[in-house]
């Protein structure tokens, strides 16, 4: 019979991975506490429409990548394919501005996009972000980008760049646009069907294009945003970088950087690692002050970022080190009433001593199961045989200098906690 495969562009995490991405989640959950920062959890299927409406229908995300279909009930629904318009959907929905003025989140997530999957492009892959709701001014904006940053450099990425731009306030994106379509509407018939209907629609949308004529032109024809944003917007941007100075964070001005999603305004950035080749964003994010209000809330200012958890693996290479969570204690049962008695004070050691204890549960024998706990590397394995359970007693091995010592059931636990 043919075996099952997984679907092309997702990935089993075998057990001599996980250990990997259980380090960086527990560290992403301790970082974020040292921020203050609270976790949201969002459901793994949202309405299309929040997706259409949030992050833009001309966005390669919504138009290209979606994994949608109608369900049963006649309702159009997708798999998430990026986190900021679910978080602020709950935000909305739970009225979380209305207790607190400032609401600074993250997420640890799956997402869901149908790209073309090569090295740190996968069609299931995993976001650590944080999204922050209330606060409009400079310092929220370089609080999450010194974030985003020393979260890296703590892993130990050292080789990564930050790159930050302003795209300006929704206001002068109309000027821009104008601007865009009548310098470019002469190269019309050198785009692609999909970068025409982008340049009559969203024009911004073909700095995201991936055709080489298209991103020529664009190169050699287009100014840059930064020139058409207010004076308002270059202080904010100016605030920004002069926190980044003062933290000692180094940064690139990119003029171009506008980022393939809809939603934002003022501020981008993206932290990028010379180690990961043409899929070289680790992280990227920036404000999104309108989106609350798209979605149907009250006005409120938002900033935030993801980083791909799959390619900041990728960037850590040899870095990772071995699992070196190790176990305990083995419990070697020879016989059936030993079985019983050795699963109980298994239970018991876990308990009370808050050890880690392997119990037998392959029937083999006594020299199979020494060889297990040696490949385990235990410190102890405890032996209840025949003899062991007429005289309600247990041998402890010292499994690192052979030691062996025969002791009563009962004192057992007193033992291993004074160890
Ligand atoms: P994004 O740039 O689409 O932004 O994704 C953020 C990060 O997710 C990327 O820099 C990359 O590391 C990772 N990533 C994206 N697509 C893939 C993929 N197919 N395979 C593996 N990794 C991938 C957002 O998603 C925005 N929601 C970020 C944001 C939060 N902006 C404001 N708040």
């Amino acid at each position: 019979m043919n075996k099952i495969r997984n679907i092309k562009g997702t990935k089993d995490l075998l057990p001599d991975e996980t250990f990997i991405w259980q380090e960086i989640e527990e560290k992403i959950h301790h970082f974020n506490q040292q921020f203050g920062y609270k976790e949201i959890r969002t459901p793994a299927f949202e309405e299309s429409d929040l997706f259409k409406r949030g992050v833009g229908s001309e966005t390669d995300i919504v138009n290209k990548e979606m994994y949608s279909w109608i369900d049963q009930g006649g309702n159009n629904l997708t798999l998430k394919p990026e986190l900021t318009a679910p978080v602020t959907r709950a935000y909305i929905q739970h009225e979380l501005g209305k207790s607190n003025p400032i609401n600074k989140l993250y997420y640890i997530d799956a997402l869901f996009r149908r790209e073309r999957p090569q090295k740190g492009r996968q069609r299931q892959f995993h976001q650590f972000g944080v999204e922050v709701f209330g606060s409009e001014f400079p310092e929220q904006d370089a609080e999450i980008i010194i974030m985003g940053f020393t979260f890296l450099q703590s892993l130990g990425l050292d080789d990564i760049n930050l790159e930050i731009n302003t795209i300006g306030s929704k206001s002068i994106r109309g000027t821009y646009i104008t601007v865009l379509q009548d310098l470019l509407s002469k190269y019309k018939h050198d785009f692609s069907a999909i970068d025409q209907q982008r340049l009559d629609k969203n024009p911004l949308r073909l700095f995201d294009s991936k055709d080489p004529k298209c991103k020529e032109i664009i190169n050699e024809t287009a100014p840059t945003i930064y020139n058409y944003v207010s004076e308002d917007d270059k202080l904010h941007f100016d605030k920004i970088c002069s926190i980044l100075n003062d933290s000692g964070i180094q940064y690139t001005h990119d003029q171009k950087l506008v980022r393939g999603l809809d939603y934002y305004t003022r501020t981008t950035f993206e932290i990028k690692s010379s180690s990961l080749g043409s899929q070289d964003a680790l992280c990227g994010g920036g404000r999104y002050d309108e989106l609350v209000e798209q979605l149907g809330g009250s006005s409120t200012p938002a900033v935030g970022f993801a980083a791909g958890i799959e390619r900041i693996i990728i960037s850590l290479g040899n870095q990772i080190q071995q699992d070196h969570k190790s176990i305990d204690i083995f419990m070697i049962f020879i016989g059936d009433d030993a079985l019983n008695a050795g699963i109980n004070l298994a239970n018991n050691i876990r308990k009370k001593c808050n050890l880690s204890v392997v119990t037998e549960t392959l029937r083999r024998s006594m020299r199979s199961q020494m060889r297990e706990a040696n490949r385990l590397n235990v410190n102890h394995s405890i032996i209840i045989g025949e003899d062991e359970i007429k005289s309600n007693t247990a041998i402890i091995k010292n499994m690192k200098n052979g030691e062996q010592i025969n002791m009563d059931i009962d004192k057992i636990i007193s033992y291993f906690i004074k160890e």
